[in-house]
């Protein structure tokens, strides 16, 4: 899993360079699906339930799974990626949120924070971890910071399948949950909210923005479980 997951991590870092003002999501797509095909894999995403694209481009209020399409960039926006790639019979998978231009404080805390929980999720994580302490140490970074957790999208499992068992929360209760198992692998993937916690989708089935409008960030590697901590295979 290790080249697929280097893959996504390279392709996040090359989108990273072209989200400019000006730009549109589909030319961000282009460029991934170009870079992650020269590198020998196929984009997961594409075709995957019918989706249109091989990345996610999710601009300010949308939390995840915005379709690239001829939306623009405008100074001050921010943007999440997310992408996987499949090669080796194994998919990986991560997401960034950048910075559009100049960025309101409240964005720019948001961007930290969100990535600072992805941090505090690993921090004590390794075999014998019961499952939830990830959600839970997500979701109090999250609140301490007077930011929510969207509860309709999880982190899980990831192999042959970019989906498996178990589903990852970003919330729950320390001390809970299934006890990890050394080798098993994870995506963990917060998906925090600047204002309430509530989403829903637009028209087109896929599009999760908040409820009230105001804007969310998401970060996202896939992880192995060892005995003596993480892995992290998109870094
Ligand atoms: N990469 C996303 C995840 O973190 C899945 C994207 S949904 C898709 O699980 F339809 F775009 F593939
Ligand atoms: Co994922």
């Amino acid at each position: 899993m290790r080249e697929p997951c280097a893959i996504v991590r390279d392709t996040l870092a090359y989108i990273g360079t072209k989200v400019k003002p000006g730009i549109t999501t589909r030319e961000l797509d282009r460029y991934a699906e170009e870079y992650i095909r020269a590198r020998g894999a196929i984009p997961s995403c594409l075709g995957y339930c019918g989706y249109p694209a091989s990345i996610c481009a999710s601009v300010n209020e949308v939390i995840v799974h915005g379709i690239p399409g001829e939306r623009f960039l405008h100074e001050g926006d921010i943007i999440s990626i997310d992408l996987c790639a499949y090669k080796n019979g194994f998919h990986g998978d991560g997401a960034r949120t950048f910075a559009v231009g100049e960025i309101s404080d409240e964005k720019k805390k948001l961007i930290r924070v969100t990535e600072e929980c992805f941090r505090k999720a690993i921090e004590n994580l390794r075999a014998g971890t019961p499952l939830y302490d990830i959600g839970a140490a997500v979701q109090k970074h999250a609140e301490e910071n007077g930011f929510s957790v969207v509860r309709e999208y999880v982190g899980h499992g990831i192999g042959r399948e970019m989906h498996e068992d178990p589903s990852v929360p970003n919330y729950g209760k320390r001390g809970t949950g299934v006890r990890l198992r050394a080798g098993t692998v994870l995506c963990i993937e917060p998906m925090i909210l600047a204002g309430k916690r509530e989403s829903r989708v637009l028209a087109d089935g896929w599009t999760a923005v908040t409820a009230d409008g105001k804007p969310a960030a998401h970060y996202e590697n896939t992880v192995v479980i060892r005995d003596d901590g993480v892995e992290i295979l998109t870094l």
